[in-house]
């Protein structure tokens, strides 16, 4: 068993019904952390829950739409103090730009960019209050390289979450809360499940690994982040894309 070096915390992972945000949460729940689990679909967070229960760990479901301002304070009033945020809720249509709608482009831009400014903001008080935090957002490597699969709004609004990255770590760091962000490259889950074989096979083929990871790959960056090792990290994106793009 690994050293519960997050006993004592409380983790909010938002989109943790399934895919990445179940494997961070399984992962963190594993150290020890307390982890408050967030989604819009409460059977997928009661399926996660069971399965960390299953581990031994501890979690609080909660059921609300990170892009919904009311929604998101109204959760908080229950969450109370976290510690550590994670900000993974995401969706990623793969919409040709000359197809994008404004109210598509508004939903994107509200759940991947706006949901994680609303739950940092949200998560402030807390934050400040107990002198030490992580605050990790799930980026993309297509924020930082062009979608090549994915639509423009969503490369727009993963490279939107790495300037609120870098904001919130310079707003929070005189409170010993460090703020980054982990870019992955594609990720094995029901995200990317339904994508051709030819895109599958076409973005493979520009990947030096490749392949395409498993979510614990990328979870584990999440881990990093949150442990002793990290303390001196915050403004940074750190890169799991098995070589896709290297800066
Ligand atoms: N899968 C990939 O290849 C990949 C690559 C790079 C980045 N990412 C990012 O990783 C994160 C997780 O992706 P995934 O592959 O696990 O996706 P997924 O679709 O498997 O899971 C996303 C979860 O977010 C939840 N969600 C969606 N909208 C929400 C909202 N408004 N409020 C609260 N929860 C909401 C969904 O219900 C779902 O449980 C996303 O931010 C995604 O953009 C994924």
């Amino acid at each position: 068993m690994p050293e519960q070096y997050l006993a004592g915390c409380t983790a909010l992972v938002t989109g943790a019904g399934q895919g990445l945000g179940r494997a961070i949460s399984r992962q963190l729940a594993g150290l020890g952390a307390k982890i408050i689990l967030g989604d819009v679909d409460a059977d997928a967070l009661d399926e996660t829950a069971r399965l960390i229960a299953d581990q031994g760990g501890n979690t609080v479901t909660s059921v609300f739409d990170v892009s919904n301002a009311d929604a998101v304070h109204s959760a908080f009033e229950d969450i109370g103090q976290i510690e550590i945020l994670v900000n993974n809720a995401g969706v990623c249509p793969l919409t040709p730009p000359d197809e994008i709608s404004e109210a598509e482009w508004d939903r994107v831009l509200a759940i991947n960019l706006k949901g994680a400014f609303l739950c940092t903001q949200a998560a402030l008080p807390g934050l400040q209050a107990s002198g030490w935090g992580r605050v990790i957002n799930i980026a993309s490597a297509a924020g930082q390289m062009g979608g090549v699969a994915v639509g423009m709004h969503y490369a727009a609004s993963k490279a939107g979450l790495l300037g609120l990255t870098k904001s919130f770590a310079r707003h929070l760091a005189p409170y010993g809360v460090t703020v980054n962000a982990v870019a992955p490259g594609t990720i094995e889950t029901d995200l990317t499940a339904n994508w051709s074989e030819q895109v599958r096979q076409d973005l493979q083929a520009k990947i030096p690994l490749a392949r395409f990871m498993q979510p614990d790959e990328v979870a584990a960056a999440v881990v990093f982040l949150c442990s002793p090792a990290a303390a001196a990290i915050t403004g940074s994106t750190i890169d799991v894309n098995a070589g896709l793009l290297m800066r």
